[in-house]
């Protein structure tokens, strides 16, 4: 029964806001003590966790041939629940993310069987249990669009609160409301969340108030199988989005306005057996082009479509950096002066968020002044202090704005990686350093990036992952 009392409605949203008003306290009150606890360099205690110890003033030389992207694996990996048939995927990463959702779905007894090192055959026909895992999804806020996905096939799904996480707070809110536009009913349990949708998803003509790559998934997928024609607008319109409407196409899903800002679903009975390969992935693609860039040296990206990083490619070329197509490939030759310049993070197509921290480290060692504006998270910056430890000159002016003032280079030390991009950006700082760096806290690096130590011994940089004792 979809909420036509307002009232109730009033009380489901302050309800909501309580509870995640009570995470984010918990949340924020383990992140101070984290914070105050938090081994910094001259306190390093000793302990088993695994370390990177990296020796400085080295030169990116090579070519790398890159993974599939994590933020189209994990809808799509998502979306095989739509379906009683195979879904066979090929270029899937090898990551701690793509892990996590994999088991998430098969503790629902979705069929999971890997057929090589990146390819797997996922069948839901035996979906067994409509509530996730916790331990599993407050892993990962991504495995929150499984709520969508078993809800408009199954009428009903419960999930643990998606965690916030260290950059941002992470709310929800765009993709209940989505949910409930289509009729369902979402319960707020003491820490989870409960939805229903006693005679399915229906379609609707929506519009998001907020640019959302993870709502606009959500609701796509919610879609597929809602009865009717389903309107999205104001959706965000990142490659990975419109990966996933490809791979639900060949599925046989009716989605049309895929790469604009409406998206209309037709929804549909059933789902048919397909297979799909999920595009390289770009933010791994600008994370190597600037470890290339900042020791001056060079990289080829190999079989990169020029026009998914357009913006951030511009600002390399500003910055002095040569970037230009050879064939199918990109290559990328470092300035031997890096010009100082300035970013405003934003939607696809802007400059994309996920390598701001990287482009923050590159830019620190520019003959001059930058500014940079994160506008799409309000606390994606706490990398600077790790940075600033290792003789960066950056300077917070608020959430969302800081200045970077250059320097001639950085000094090792030991640092903590705090999120996924940082954990890449510290490696950036310590290949190029005087002297040697140590980074500890490596879960997140294995959350996003396959094989990064080969990788990048692959292009002549020497990266030594050992426990710290
Ligand atoms: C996706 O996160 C990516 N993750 C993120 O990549 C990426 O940084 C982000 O999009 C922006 O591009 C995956 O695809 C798995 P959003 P998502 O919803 O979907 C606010 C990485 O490093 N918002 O587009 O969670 C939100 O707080 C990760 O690979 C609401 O207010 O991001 C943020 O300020 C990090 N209400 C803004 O919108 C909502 O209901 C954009 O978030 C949802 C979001």
């Amino acid at each position: 029964m979809y909420f036509k009392d307002n009232k109730k409605e009033d009380r489901l949203s302050s309800q909501l806001k309580n509870n995640l008003k009570k995470r984010k306290q918990q949340k924020n009150l383990r992140s101070n003590m984290m914070s105050d606890t938090e081994i910094t360099p001259n306190k390093q205690e000793h302990n088993k966790q695994e370390i990177l110890k990296i020796t400085g003033n080295q030169k990116f030389n090579g070519t790398i041939t890159l993974s599939g992207a994590k933020n189209a694996a994990l809808p799509i990996i998502i979306a095989s629940i739509l379906s009683n048939q195979d879904l066979t995927l090929n270029n899937v990463p090898n990551l701690a993310d793509i892990e996590t959702i994999l088991a998430i779905l098969k503790d629902l007894n979705v069929s999971v069987v890997k057929t090589s090192n990146n390819s797997y055959i996922l069948n839901a026909s035996k979906i067994n249990k409509l509530i996730c895992n916790e331990e599993l999804v407050s892993k990962m806020r991504a495995s929150f669009l499984v709520v969508g996905a078993l809800l408009t096939k199954y009428k009903e799904a419960q999930i643990h609160m998606p965690g916030g996480c260290s950059i941002g707070s992470r709310p929800i809110d765009l993709h209940l409301e989505g949910l409930k536009a289509m009729g369902a009913t979402i319960e707020v349990l003491p820490d989870s969340i409960k939805a229903t949708a006693k005679d399915g998803l229906k379609g609707c003509d929506f519009t998001f108030s907020k640019v959302s790559v993870g709502a606009t998934e959500h609701l796509i997928m919610a879609a597929v199988l809602a009865t009717g024609k389903t309107v999205l607008r104001n959706c965000a319109i990142e490659p990975e989005i419109t990966d996933l409407i490809t791979c639900l196409n060949k599925m046989g899903a009716k989605i049309t306005g895929q790469g604009t800002n409406k998206i209309s679903i037709q929804g549909v009975k059933e789902l048919q057996k397909a297979t799909h390969t999920v595009i390289l992935d770009r933010i791994e693609a600008g994370s190597y082009a600037l470890a290339a860039a900042i020791t001056k040296g060079s990289i080829t990206l190999v079989d990169f479509p020029y026009e998914l990083l357009d913006s951030f490619f511009d600002s390399l070329i500003k910055s002095g950096a040569i970037v230009e197509k050879k064939g199918k490939d990109v290559f990328i030759q470092g300035s031997k002066i890096i010009h100082p310049v300035d970013i405003q993070t934003k939607e696809y197509p802007g400059f994309p968020t996920d390598l701001q921290a990287q482009w923050i480290t590159y830019i620190c060692l520019a003959n001059g002044k930058s500014e940079l504006e994160e506008t799409i998270f309000e606390n994606r910056f706490l990398h600077v202090d790790h940075l600033n430890n290792m003789g960066a000159n950056i300077t917070i002016k608020s959430k969302q704005h800081c200045i970077i003032e250059g320097v001639s280079n950085f000094t090792g030390a030991n640092v903590i990686a705090t999120d996924l991009r940082a954990s890449f950006a510290l490696i950036m700082a310590a290949i190029v350093a005087n002297g040697v760096t140590t980074i500890s806290n490596l879960t997140h690096l294995d959350r996003g990036y396959e094989n990064p130590i080969q990788k990048f011994q692959s292009c002549n940089i020497l990266i030594e992952r050992t426990k710290d004792y």
